[in-house]
């Protein structure tokens, strides 16, 4: 077998036509926004595999933690021979769960899933090395738009860690978790990782970092406009604005112009007034509590297993199967 496999499923002109729709809605009206699959150029993939190993941003480790112990336990509940990995990045964390897989003689194929080709492809080849009796069938595809080709995998577990369907707004989520459940038949199983809902200045200090990688890594969107729209955004024009929305339950990560700014976008044939105080928000990371991850699984057909958080109460990884 050719180890590892890699699908191309984002056409060429994916970036340019994708993100020139996106741009168009989100930055012309209000609030102004943008997608976050954006950030993830190589750039963007490079800044946010550091924010993984700041000391304030606790996610990572809190879910390292759950999976380093409870590993083994999700492997005995799961029936799954093949594990596919939504927004895999580098499939760092996600080794402590295929390492207990293969050590069950479990692990027949891994599929990884992620926009950003560069981080994994190299990913794919560390993995392959790693696991030389599996079969790893990477996919360069976006979880919003490809979920229907994993349904031709039977007995899957889908891992979607890192909190990343924090990102996605509610109705998004809706969305995702129903194409997600569709693409699963009865028995599959999803192993959701989530952040949840904590005290506000623990949240701002994980966002806001004194190294400044979180502000890189927001403000590398506009690097992207500039690239690959011709746009013309001064970076340094803008300051860097997180904060704990309490009502929606969610961090949002925005930049504020501090003086007036006129931006063009030649790429996606716009161009943008922005007052002095305006702002533009790059990306939410909604934080949960069980009730509401036992409601929005539960309106897609997925009924919870088991939840495991970690010592400090901050991060749960949840089980839950596809019910008929
Ligand atoms: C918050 S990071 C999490 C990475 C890793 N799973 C972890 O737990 O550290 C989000 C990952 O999802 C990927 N991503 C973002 N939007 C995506 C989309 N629409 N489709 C596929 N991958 C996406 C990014 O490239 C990035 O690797």
């Amino acid at each position: 077998m050719s180890n590892p496999k890699v699908s191309v499923l984002l056409k060429s002109n994916w970036a340019e036509s994708g993100l020139v729709l996106d741009v168009r809605r989100g930055l012309g009206s209000q609030p102004r926004t943008l997608p976050p699959k954006w950030l993830y150029d190589e750039a963007g993939s490079r800044l946010f595999d550091q924010i993984t190993r700041l000391p304030e941003y606790y996610p990572t480790e809190c879910e390292r933690t759950i999976l380093r112990d409870a590993a083994a336990d999700i492997v005995a509940a799961s029936r799954a021979t093949t594990v596919v990995e939504l927004g895999s990045g580098t499939s760092d964390k996600t080794r402590l769960l295929l390492d207990a897989f293969a050590d069950a003689g479990r692990l027949e194929r891994f599929v990884p899933v992620d926009v950003s080709e560069e981080t994994l492809r190299q990913a794919a080849d560390m993995l392959a090395a790693r696991y030389p009796d599996t079969s790893v069938e990477a996919v360069v595809g976006d979880f919003t738009l490809h979920l229907g080709h994993l349904a031709g995998y039977a007995r899957k577990l889908v891992a979607f860690l890192g909190g990343t369907i924090g990102n996605l707004y509610v109705e998004e989520r809706g969305a995702f978790l129903g194409a997600l459940a569709d693409s699963m038949t009865e028995g599959d199983e999803l192993l959701l990782g989530t952040d949840l809902v904590k005290d506000a200045d623990r949240l701002i200090s994980a966002y806001d970092d004194a190294q400044g990688v979180t502000e890189a890594f927001i403000k590398n969107s506009l690097r992207v406009l500039n690239r690959e729209l011709d746009a013309d955004f001064d970076p340094d024009a803008y300051s860097y604005v997180p904060f704990w929305d309490r009502h929606m339950q969610r961090m949002d990560l925005r930049l504020r112009a501090e003086m007036p700014q006129h931006v063009t976008l030649p790429g996606a044939d716009l161009e943008l007034d922005l007052a002095s105080g305006e702002e533009i928000r790059v990306e939410i990371s909604t934080k949960f509590t069980e009730e509401r991850l036992r409601a929005e699984l539960g309106a897609a057909g997925l009924e919870i297993a088991r939840i495991w958080t970690d010592p400090t109460d901050s991060f749960a990884v949840t089980l839950a199967r596809k019910v008929g």
